[in-house]
């Protein structure tokens, strides 16, 4: 069964994106993976405290040690991200920053969501540079919700047609392309850093 773990990259107590998350792994877990929701408040990370580089993997922190173990377990990421100030947030940078290696050649779905017209585009567009520094294969097909809170209320996430349909074609090429990346034969990694 395939691993995907469903990462919420909101910073606000609000978490407006919350029943986006149940959305996606609801849909994830339809299609057949398993998926394991990490709320990044939840796992509270401090600002990046480890003393070697993360590609030596050489972490002094248990909370890092935790970290590695959960993104090592899975085979694919989906990132659920609200837009700040045009980019994603820091607590999701934080977080992709500790690891290396754990990240390598795994398929990486987006599901962005804004205040806004912008539908978090911009801060997918800025994620998508992180994540293949990480060596991560971000998936083209992408979900993005404008006005986030014309689609939530409290029975949770009113998508429209399109971000249904949307959310399935990231889904099927997100399996699909982690079944191509499971065959790879893990190359050295290559930055020097
Ligand atoms: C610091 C900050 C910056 C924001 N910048 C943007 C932005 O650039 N574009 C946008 O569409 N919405 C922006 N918003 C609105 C959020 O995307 C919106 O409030 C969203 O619901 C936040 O999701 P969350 O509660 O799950 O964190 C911003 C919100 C905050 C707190």
């Amino acid at each position: 069964m395939v691993r995907v773990a469903v990462i919420s990259g909101s910073a606000s107590p609000n978490r407006t994106g919350a029943p986006v998350v149940a959305w996606i792994a609801d849909k994830l877990r339809a299609a057949g993976a398993e998926v394991d929701v990490v709320d990044l408040q939840d796992l509270a990370l401090p600002f990046y405290d480890e003393p070697n580089l993360p590609r030596l993997r050489r972490y002094v922190h248990q909370h890092t040690k935790d970290w590695s173990a959960r993104v090592d377990a899975a085979d694919a990421f989906v990132f659920v991200a609200p837009e700040y100030n045009g980019s994603f947030p820091a607590i999701l940078k934080n977080a992709l920053d500790y690891l290396h290696h754990e990240w390598h050649y795994k398929p990486a779905g987006l599901v962005t969501y804004g205040g806004g017209l912008t539908a978090g585009f911009r801060g997918a567009q800025a994620l998508r540079q992180i994540l293949a520094a990480l060596y991560m294969v971000p998936i083209q097909e992408a979900v993005a919700i404008p006005f986030i809170k014309e689609h939530v209320d409290g029975s949770g996430f009113r998508p429209d047609a399109r971000m249904d349909q949307a959310a399935d074609g990231m889904i099927r090429e997100l399996l699909r392309v982690q079944g191509v990346l499971k065959t790879l034969n893990m190359p050295e990694p290559k930055t020097d850093y």
